[in-house]
């Protein structure tokens, strides 16, 4: 079988590009990056991928989100779709149409804090714990089944850079692990649920090897 493709979105810094491509050179992660798109100029992540000389692309905010994105993929044969801190929300027949090859992380333990700011929302309700999903990426807005959690434990010292700080942490250890998992073909999404090597799942698998 030839290599997975991938795409990778983004928006901003891009920390979670250079962690999957480290996870690459490592023998982690067997797939080709085949390009990095931003809804962003300016975005680091770009810079990122530049530096690994992989194509980027600049979304044409002229243009409708989903027609611009078909332009771009249209050319290539993509087995997967990896959002890493996009922010803009997929159009619907965009997601039908790779419905069950796109991936998201999302900084919140999901179905809590669906949406933005999401550290500051944990600290004001003053919750004990945090973390990060790996989810797929359905119609409903971080609302796809969820593959994998990690989760951290929030004290009375944290502030929102402390809880970002973590949560990329454990960002960087369950984004990884699903993409592997996908690009070997053990996780396929099947409705609401996914499957691990054909066993339908009904809840997150759960990272608890270290809480930070
Ligand atoms: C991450 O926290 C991710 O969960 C969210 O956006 C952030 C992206 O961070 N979707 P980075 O650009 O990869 O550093």
């Amino acid at each position: 079988m030839s290599r997975p493709k991938s795409i990778i979105l983004l928006s901003g810094n891009g920390s979670n590009l250079k962690n999957i491509i480290n996870k690459k050179k490592l023998g982690f992660i067997n797939m080709d990056i085949d390009a990095v798109i931003s809804d962003n100029p300016n975005a680091n992540g770009l810079e990122i991928a530049k530096k690994e000389n992989i194509k980027t692309f600049v979304i044409d905010s002229k243009k409708k989100l989903s027609e611009s994105l078909n332009m771009i993929l249209n050319e290539m044969q993509i087995d997967i779709i990896i959002l890493a801190g996009f922010m803009k929300i997929l159009p619907e027949d965009f997601v039908k149409t790779y419905s069950g090859k796109i991936l998201n992380i999302h900084p919140s333990l999901l179905p809590c804090y669906k949406g933005i700011n999401t550290h500051k929302r944990v600290l004001e309700a003053k919750d004990s714990f945090h973390g990060a999903s790996v989810h797929f990426v359905t119609t409903e807005l971080d609302g796809g089944p969820v593959i994998i959690q990690g989760k951290i434990e929030v004290n009375k010292y944290d502030n929102e850079d402390t809880l970002k700080e973590k949560v990329h942490s454990i960002e960087y250890e369950i984004y990884p692990l699903a993409i592997k998992w996908y690009v070997e073909g053990l996780l396929r999404q099947c409705n609401h649920h996914f499957l691990f090597n054909g066993v339908k799942i009904d809840s997150p698998i759960e990272n608890i090897s270290n809480i930070k």
